[in-house]
């Protein structure tokens, strides 16, 4: 058995561990624990199957497999292939008490994770995230879903997995700029709700890029932490859990100005949070500390160049809403988030003018 941590996500009867280590895929834990019937059906994709599947598959052990690998890509995340997904549990006759095992990146969780809410009402389901991403953000928490043509996670669902299954190795065939995406979501969480997390960011982020063992598995413990503890206090996003949303209304509309693929997610993010340290009025420490810890990860501190109106429009603020209040996240200081609508207005349009 190797060494592993876990973390729990306390959820009442729906509590779940995240169980983080090196090496665990490949028999060092058994998933096998967690499924409950006799079947499961892994889902992964195209790249990360053939890496990692015969992998998991000792981790399984007595259970009888069975397995799909969808289209690699954002594009693909859409109903038509939660349907496939769903058309293999049916033609494989898969009872209710079949476990959906994500293996992959964000986008395969959160398909997976839709199929395995949908399927019977809801079967049972283990996340084995395989991106910095993934690991440190989207397996934890519960939120599954697919875009739809008018926008991004219009269409999911709330279910919580059984478990969370991070293997630390399987970072080490992650290009280098999947693994940066993945920590501007790592910086966020020290951002809005750890200092010291912050500080230790600062001094290690090279560590980090050099993928040093220790360094991942210190920043993805923190990062699922910090988000277990967020969750559990607001699984259904009414309040706090909204401050994880920190650098996403400015990252969302970057995203969606330069077409979806341009920039990735996390680097949209990174350039997202320095504007919302900028709309914060946070004296300009706090914001250069996080523009140089952005900088020092090699992710951007500046958006594109996007025009006025299509930057009021993609943060939901066009002609027809125009004296709308958003909700923004806002830094209290370094280390702690808040959300509010009362933000300042002329801040506001001297951000998003001055890059038009
Ligand atoms: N549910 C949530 O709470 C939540 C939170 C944040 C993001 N998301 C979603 O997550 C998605 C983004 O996830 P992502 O950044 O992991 O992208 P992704 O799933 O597209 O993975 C990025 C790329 O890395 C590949 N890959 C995955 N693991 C690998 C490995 N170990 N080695 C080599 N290649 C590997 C993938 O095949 C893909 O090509 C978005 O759809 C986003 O909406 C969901
Ligand atoms: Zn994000």
């Amino acid at each position: 058995m190797s060494a592993h941590e876990t973390i729990t996500v306390e959820l009442g009867e729906r509590s779940y561990p995240i169980v983080i280590g090196r090496g665990l895929l490949g028999g060092n834990f058994a998933v096998s624990h967690y499924v409950r019937g006799t079947d499961c059906l892994v889902v992964s994709n195209e790249t990360v199957a053939p890496l990692y599947l015969d992998k998991l598959l000792p981790n399984l052990d007595s259970r009888t497999v069975h397995s799909i690998a969808i289209t690699d890509g954002e594009a693909f995340k859409t109903l038509a292939t939660v349907q496939e997904i769903l058309d293999e549990l049916v033609r494989t006759g898969l009872a209710r008490d079949t476990t959906v095992i994500a293996l992959g990146g964000g986008v395969v969780g959160d398909i997976a994770g839709f199929a395995a809410a949908c399927y019977m009402r809801g079967v049972a389901f283990v996340q084995v995230p395989t991106t910095l991403l993934a690991q440190v953000d989207s397996s934890v928490g519960g939120k599954t879903g697919v875009n739809h043509a008018h926008g991004k996670n219009l269409i999911g669902a709330f279910h919580q997995p059984q478990l969370v299954l991070i293997d630390t190795d399987t970072l080490n065939t992650l290009d280098e700029r999947e693994l940066g995406a993945g920590l501007a979501e790592v910086i966020k969480h020290g951002a809005i709700c750890d200092p010291a997390f912050f500080d230790w960011l600062e001094q290690n982020v090279q560590a980090l890029l050099d993928r040093d063992p220790d360094a991942l598995a210190h920043a993805i413990r923190r990062s699922c932490e910090i988000k277990a503890e967020v969750v559990a206090e607001d699984e259904r996003e009414a309040g706090r859990r909204a401050i994880l949303n920190f650098g996403h209304t400015f990252g969302h509309a970057i995203e969606r100005c330069q077409g979806y693929g341009e920039w990735l997610h996390g680097e949209a993010v990174a350039a997202g949070m320095i504007m919302a340290a900028e709309l914060s009025g946070r004296g300009s420490n706090d914001v250069c500390r996080l523009r140089d810890l952005v900088a020092a990860a090699r992710l951007p501190v500046e958006p594109p160049s996007i025009e006025r109106e299509d930057w009021l429009a993609a943060i939901g603020m066009d002609k027809k809403v125009q004296r709308k209040k958003l909700r923004f996240v806002l830094l209290e200081r370094l280390g702690k988030a808040f959300t509010t609508t009362d933000y300042d207005d002329a801040r506001l349009q001297r951000l998003i003018g001055s890059n038009a």
